[in-house]
């Protein structure tokens, strides 16, 4: 049991904890999902980018799935080794890919006919092979929200089979390109096997067909998107997450790579905030506290639902609307939830932010944002401290003599 009281006296609030013997747990359960098949876990960096977390995965031999060369740095910093390294994304640019190249890393996930001609440049420029993934779109709706679903053509992700089939023979014919891996991803907090096991089916198909062309790929690169339970989601065992997978591979001989983030963190971060005030505007009951959108946005941006808990209340409770100080009225942690009677400085402890939390948090309004803790084995310490007005403003004060 985390002692939230004790570390949000001593670290103030808002404040972020992770367990990190919980985000073991979670690897640990995957991992043995896969076991007996060659695999790797290439843990997806924007999900929780502290270095310290990285670290910590990388202890337990996990590899890291990056979408900037920022993540590949951060990465190869906490001892992530560089044949453990996947680049993806949408968008890279040249200098991105130059350096990913330099750092020899395992592969590039590549997405657009474009960029494979970037890389082949790059590569023939610094007199390398570069080992390249493509990332297909095989227009699955992976059911889910439709900010994070990525596997349909409406979607801007990957390219379609025809498409990533003619990259793979251009790849193949040139001198620059090492084609070892094939990669789809169809969105984020799945929490259905079934068009999983449908993109699998059908990039498992492309394979089939690549090698009859004398194109043999090693790497089979699931992506992420493992859902968790935020309130009353059903969510994929990662058991029947692996039969589902290896069914489809049945007579290949490839490395699953899976690149999951939230499933590994989500459940094992917490957002502590204190609360300011109560009050009410009409009937409507606000309960305002000095944690906001700029520290987790995925309320405001989702209408992601997060449980949270008034653990030093009890009580009647009625429903409230918990806000932030920002000022937007898009700034909210939860809507109509039930609370007891809070008083001021009473603490709240919001669950499942372990994932896309402090990542996705800014500086809006002037916060610095949150610390951040790790508990492990009991202990807890500091992993990033918060930030003060002397370091949101450092890259401006200079100018304001000019
Ligand atoms: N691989 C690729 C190529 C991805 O685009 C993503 C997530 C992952 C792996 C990791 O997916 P996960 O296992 O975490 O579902 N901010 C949103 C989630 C965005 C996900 C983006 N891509 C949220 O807060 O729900």
């Amino acid at each position: 049991m985390i002692d939230f009281n004790a570390l949000a006296q001593e670290y103030q609030t808002p404040l972020y904890v992770y367990d990190l013997d919980a985000m073991s747990s979670q690897f640990e359960a995957l991992k043995t999902a896969f076991k007996g098949r060659k695999s790797l876990m290439a843990y997806a960096v924007k999900a929780n980018s502290n270095l310290s977390v990285v670290k910590h995965f990388a202890s337990l031999g996990a590899g890291a799935d990056c979408v900037s060369i920022g993540e590949v740095r951060r990465a190869l910093m906490a001892g992530i080794p560089k044949y453990k390294i996947i680049f993806s994304g949408v968008g890279k640019r040249d200098e991105e890919i130059r350096e990913a190249l330099q750092n020899d890393i395992l592969y590039i996930n590549v997405e657009s006919d474009g960029e494979l001609g970037r890389v082949d440049a790059i590569a023939a420029e610094l007199g390398v092979q570069a080992r390249i993934s493509i990332r297909v779109n095989p227009n699955i709706d992976p059911k889910t929200h439709p900010y994070i679903s990525t596997g349909l053509h409406a979607n801007k992700f990957g390219v379609d089979l025809d498409v990533a089939k003619r990259m793979y023979i251009r790849a193949k014919n040139s001198s620059n390109l090492d084609p070892v891996g094939i990669h789809f991803h169809i969105g984020s907090q799945l929490t259905e096997l079934d068009p999983i096991r449908e993109a699998a089916e059908i990039v498992a198909d492309l394979v089939r067909s690549l090698s009859v062309l004398d194109i043999e790929l090693k790497f089979f690169d699931i992506g992420g998107g493992l859902g968790i339970r935020y309130k009353e989601e059903t969510t994929i065992d990662p058991y029947d997450y692996a039969q589902a997978i290896l069914g489809t591979l049945r007579g290949l001989d490839l490395t699953v790579v899976m690149e999951p983030g939230r499933f590994l963190t989500a459940n094992a971060g917490h957002f502590l905030t204190r609360v300011l005030y109560e009050k009410r505007n009409g009937t409507k009951r606000f309960v305002v506290v000095d944690g906001a959108m700029n520290d987790l946005i995925r309320p405001s941006l989702y209408n992601a639902y997060h449980g949270i808990e008034a653990p030093f209340r009890t009580g009647e409770c009625t429903e409230a609307d918990i806000v932030g100080p920002v000022c937007e009225s898009g700034d909210f942690l939860a809507k109509n939830y039930p609370l007891p009677q809070m008083e001021h400085n009473d603490l709240l402890v919001v669950h499942s932010a372990g994932a896309y939390g402090f990542g996705m948090g800014s500086n809006y309004n002037t916060r610095g944002r949150a610390a951040e803790v790790a508990v492990e084995g009991g202990k807890a310490r500091l992993i990033r401290r918060r930030e003060s007005f002397e370091d949101l403003i450092a890259l401006e004060k200079e100018f304001l003599e000019s």
